[in-house]
């Protein structure tokens, strides 16, 4: 699969976020090493701050599917103009923790909602310095 043909998943996933409140429109595809494909979308809580954010609900499918520790490529895509949407701070450690836990670095396309530009970024860029499980002395705990 090419990187806009997983853009265009993330896309399509954007299309049926639940977003009532922000219209702000995301969707995520995540890619295994293996080639499976999971997506997530944004779901906002009439309690604001419930809101889960796409790439989070993308990655516990991801879990459910094959398993954070398998994560080849990650495509965000967002909103309705020319801006690029990028994986917010907390979405940015959640990635963090996928890369650590497979040792290596995570490709993160991102894209602009009128589907014009398509940005590669890897979560080392996007999260430089970041805390993650390498940093614990027993980071997976039997
Ligand atoms: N949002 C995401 O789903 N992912 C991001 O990385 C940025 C923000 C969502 C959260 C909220 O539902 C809406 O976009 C506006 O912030």
């Amino acid at each position: 699969m090419t990187d806009e043909q997983l853009m265009g998943l993330a896309r399509k996933a954007a299309a049926r976020a639940y977003a009532p409140y922000s219209d702000f429109q995301v969707g995520c595809a995540i890619e295994s090493v293996d080639g499976e494909l999971v997506t997530g979308a944004n779901m906002e809580n009439v309690c604001y701050r419930l809101g889960i954010c796409a790439e989070q609900s993308a990655l516990s499918a991801a879990q459910h599917r094959f398993g954070l520790d398998r994560i080849a490529r990650i495509a965000v895509a967002g909103g309705t103009g020319e801006v690029v949407c990028t994986p917010c701070g907390g979405c940015r450690q959640a990635i963090l923790e996928a890369a650590q836990l497979s040792g290596r670095d995570i490709p993160v396309l991102c894209g602009s909602g009128d589907g014009a530009t398509l940005e590669r970024h890897g979560i080392s860029d996007l999260i430089p310095h970041g805390f993650g499980p390498a940093n614990l002395d027993d980071p997976r705990p039997a």
